[in-house]
């Protein structure tokens, strides 16, 4: 073990292009927590730093999908998944995100650095563009018929439907989802990151001096390591992300997996000052908390970029969780299979820690696990509320009744074996807890708080004071004697709960704080090096009344969130068209002259028949006048009017559109219509009829 000065915590920068689910919580974000909680108690020097990841393929085409920009879409996910943190107790030192100048500046830097020390390979490749999109497309956004099976809708890497893995040549009539044009092979250059260079040092660094990471985590690094590394290409073609920090480089971007990581470091700018001692400085401990789907980019690519900049520390540690599945079923946020962390805030106000004590004592800490919730309820009423709560609430309201409100004496010349059995297993807590926490078993840490608090209940139960004080009020030295034994059980039972209140801390925050407040004692109590002790409530001290720690959860709530999960579900195929989150006008496109312009002669036309398209929800045939000819013309306005309330319409029309073939019609020029937020379309026409054929401009 290396003696360590200061700790620095990151957890994986989520996307922001979508909310954060409880998955994302048990995966990362609620261990780094917990694990920052604990250190913070224990007085350590250290920072936590998250932010959102902004860049990347997945934000660029939501945006073109709702038509807007990138920007709006970060913009709006940045805001909520901050506030899910922020309501689930996730305590950040600083939360950024990563199209922050500072980020921007970072992580072009970073690039330069390696640029300019020779460490890339620039190679010239062919990859498949949306001509129409005018965009490059990756494997995933490329969709035909499997060749295996026939499946219509596989993707250009793989088949959902007979699982076989594809690349995009092999898929019959292969098209672009964005916009439905064929893919075309295009060259282009990117720079490649030599991972094969660092092999050698890598199967060094992780498996020969890293054997003490997690064991998932240490078998998928072996397996890749032991596959043989390759050149990655660390630039994609883009407008969106970090640009690429050369001359001959426009329309080029960072990776995102290039730029993101680098955004720790970015944040740690942002938060202090003293960000060099976090990051270059040997002494410190960084330890990357992430789920697994990250592993290899925490544990690999990055590592090999800090290695091959040379001015950073790598990380000490790198837990990764597995992941957590929903009622038996794989997260899938395209389904909208998944509890959201911004619903449940408000469907539960008060409860984040109940959610965080699920999350943790089901934590997918060694294989995947799954969320049910019933078992949600389970554990909230059989055990915060019948365990812990209960014994809390127990030694409150007996030390009222049977102590004046007041912390009893101990008399030492009564201790029993119990007692002293209850002391021990106190200071065993403690000592479990810290292992199991410094270790990254936060379950289990959890199980030891929850097991003391269980002990105590037993330890209240045996020693009866409630039977004891019948005794008192019957006089004598008897009585005198019950009495004694009364103020030892609760002395105890007190210095227990406050025990309770510094261990459950980095579990529970708000719950240890509604603790502290009932002993009327500051924040410092929970310092770690109080827990132990059996001396933290004074002798004579006045304790206020009792609070309620948890409620107990009806099955009617349960019920409600099973129902509201599967009827939220989307079912794949019947695409339930989920509307556009954001409602606003697209962005405009690029400038352009009077003579783009004057290329398109557009042309009032009057409808004079309409048909629906057989087996094309989207169609309808139009055949309409344009005064010197008619024509037909396929429209993708179906689903917004019936054919026969629009016959004898004007419209503007493109007549010098080149003909083009739609479900084996074909179409001669193009209908334009006006596209409000929430997608209904709109004629655009003559106020008043007019001759057809007449000219727009
Ligand atoms: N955005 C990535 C994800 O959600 C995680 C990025 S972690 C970072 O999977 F290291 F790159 F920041
Ligand atoms: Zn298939």
């Amino acid at each position: 073990m290396k003696d360590y000065k200061r700790i620095l915590v990151t957890a994986a920068l989520p996307y922001a292009n979508g909310p954060v689910h409880i998955g994302h919580l048990a995966g990362c974000y609620l261990p780094a927590d917990i694990y920052v909680r604990y250190q913070r108690a224990q007085q350590r020097d250290i920072q936590f730093v998250g932010g959102s990841d902004e860049h990347g393929v997945p934000i660029t085409i939501r945006a073109m999908k709702e038509g807007v920009t990138p920007q709006q879409i970060v913009d709006k996910y940045h805001t909520i998944i901050k506030q899910s943190f922020a309501d689930m107790g996730i305590s950040f030192d600083i939360y950024s995100r990563t199209s922050n100048p500072v980020h921007h500046q970072t992580s072009a830097d970073f690039f330069r650095n390696l640029y300019d020390k020779g460490l890339f390979e620039e190679k010239e490749t062919e990859q498949y563009f949306d001509e129409k999109a005018n965009v490059f497309l990756a494997d995933r956004y490329i969709t035909g018929t499997c060749p295996v099976c026939g499946n219509p809708n596989a993707y250009g890497d793989q088949c959902e439907k007979c699982g076989s893995s594809l690349s995009p040549e092999q898929l019959i009539n292969p098209h672009s989802t964005l916009s439905d044009a064929v893919p075309v092979k295009r060259k282009t250059k990117h720079w490649y990151f030599p991972l094969q260079n660092y092999e050698s040092w890598l199967k060094q660094w992780v498996l020969e001096e890293h054997k003490d990471w997690k064991n998932n985590v240490y078998g998928q690094c072996k397996s890749w390591l032991d596959n043989g590394l390759q050149s990655r290409a660390m630039t994609r073609d883009s407008n969106w992300g970090v640009k690429v920090p050369l001359p001959d480089a426009e329309g080029k971007v960072l990776y995102v997996w290039f730029d993101a990581p680098i955004g720790y470091i970015s944040a740690t700018k942002e938060l202090t000052d003293k960000w060099a001692d976090y990051w270059c400085r040997e002494d410190t401990k960084l330890v990357h908390f992430i789920g697994k789907d990250n592993i290899v980019f925490h544990c690999i690519i990055f590592p090999a970029m800090l290695k091959a900049h040379g001015d950073f520390v790598l990380p000490d540690n790198v837990p990764a969780n597995e992941f957590l599945n929903i009622e038996g079923e794989k997260v899938s946020t395209s389904r909208n299979w998944a509890v959201w962390v911004h619903e449940y805030v408000k469907d539960f106000p008060g409860c984040e820690d109940v959610l965080r004590y699920v999350l943790c004592a089901n934590a997918p800490e060694t294989k995947d696990n799954d969320f049910t919730w019933k078992d949600f309820q389970d554990r909230n009423n059989s055990e915060l509320v019948a365990i812990f709560g209960n014994f809390v609430n127990r030694a409150f309201v007996l030390m009222h009744k049977l102590c004046g409100g007041k912390v009893p004496p101990l008399h030492s010349e009564i201790i029993d074996e119990k007692d002293r059995q209850l002391m021990e297993d106190i200071a065993a807590a403690k000592a479990n807890v810290t292992r199991n926490i410094e270790e990254y078993r936060f379950r289990e840490a959890l199980f030891e708080v929850i097991d003391l608090a269980r002990k105590g209940n037993k330890y209240m139960q045996e020693k009866e004071p409630w039977i004891k004080a019948k005794q008192v009020s019957e006089g004598g030295t008897a009585g005198e004697l019950a009495q004694k034994e009364i103020d030892n059980c609760l002395h105890l039972s007190l210095q227990l709960t406050a025990n309770l209140a510094i261990l459950i801390n980095p579990f529970l925050p708000s719950t240890a704080k509604k603790m502290l407040h009932m002993m009327k004692v500051v924040d410092k109590m929970l310092d770690w090096e109080n827990a132990g002790s059996l001396k933290l409530l004074s002798v004579g001290y006045s304790l206020r009344a009792p609070e309620l720690l948890f409620r107990k959860i009806e099955d009617a709530e349960i019920t409600a969130q099973v129902d509201k999960l599967r009827s939220n579900t989307i079912k794949p195929g019947t695409a339930k068209e989920k509307k556009p989150e954001i409602a606003v006008v697209s962005p405009l496109k690029p400038e352009i002259v009077y003579d783009d312009f004057a290329k398109l002669d557009l042309r009032v036309a009057t409808i004079t028949a309409a048909a629906k398209v057989e087996k094309a929800d989207k169609l309808l045939k139009l055949e309409v006048d344009l005064g010197f000819e008619k024509r037909t013309i396929v429209s993708g306005i179906a689903m917004h009017f019936k054919p026969e309330d629009i016959v004898g319409k004007q419209v503007v029309v493109v007549a010098n559109l080149a003909p083009r073939k739609m479900r084996g019609i074909e179409s001669n020029g193009m209908i334009l219509m006006a596209e409000d937020s929430s997608g209904k379309l709109h004629f655009i026409n003559p106020e008043d009829m007019i001759e057809p054929g007449a000219g727009v401009s």
